[in-house]
């Protein structure tokens, strides 16, 4: 039985990702890139600036590093333009009891995220209490697929990697779950996300009692 519980914050606990698409896209627009929703499941669980390259490499663009911290920064000031609108009501379903239940059975649990505005969602959200701890974007170096980010919330949380399970939505953010050593239940569509142990639709699909 696992002790920990790991959660992605974009796509598994709020769906954020047509916000980030939009965004991207009005920065896309205005390059003369065509970027489809399609492409957009490339800029999953990947941080900002890497999701940019993504963005350039599909455009076939290069700029210097000054131009990319300004398309970054305008996309990100539409993207928390969305945010700033959200509500509870934006929380994906059942998560919210999902970890509440959790909480009663003693699992720890922790927000492991790439999104610098996590604190900000998570407050939209009205979510800050359910985690015991939060590493994300301004906390961590490298980006997943790196598993920086899962082995700071295992650390943070005292307990090793092997009893934590993580749920994550993105194929990089898998590669980082797994790379750390972890179980994984992958939320979504099961072709984006073949090296999870699991998949399952929603989080409160993942059986409670087989895992913790
Ligand atoms: C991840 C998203 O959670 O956060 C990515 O899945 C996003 O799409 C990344 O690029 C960084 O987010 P932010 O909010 O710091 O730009
Ligand atoms: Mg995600």
């Amino acid at each position: 039985k696992f002790t920990a519980a790991l959660f992605d914050l974009d796509g598994v606990i709020v769906d954020t990702a047509n916000y980030h698409y939009l965004a991207w896209k009005t920065v896309a627009d205005e390059l003369g890139i065509e970027f489809s929703e399609k492409d957009n499941e490339r800029l999953k669980g990947v941080s900002r600036m890497e999701s940019l390259a993504i963005l350039l490499e599909i455009g076939c663009l290069q700029c210097d590093e000054a131009t990319k911290i300004a398309l970054a920064e305008k996309k990100n000031k539409t993207y928390v333009t969305y945010i700033e609108q959200m509500d509870a009501g934006e929380l994906l379903p059942g998560v919210r009891d999902y970890i509440v239940k959790l909480r009663r059975r003693g699992v720890k649990i922790a927000l492991c995220s790439a999104s610098k505005n996590a604190p900000l969602i998570l407050q939209r959200m009205q979510v800050e209490d359910l985690f015991d701890v939060v590493i994300d974007g301004n906390r961590v170096e490298k980006a997943k697929p790196d598993p920086e980010v899962f082995l700071e919330g295992a650390r943070a949380l005292g307990v090793e990697q092997q009893d934590c399970v993580v749920f994550e939505d993105a194929k990089a953010g898998v590669q980082a779950a797994k790379a750390a050593g972890m179980y994984v239940v992958g939320i979504g569509q099961e072709e984006h996300l073949r090296e999870a142990d699991i998949v399952v639709n929603r989080v409160d699909h993942a059986e409670m009692e087989k895992f913790f």
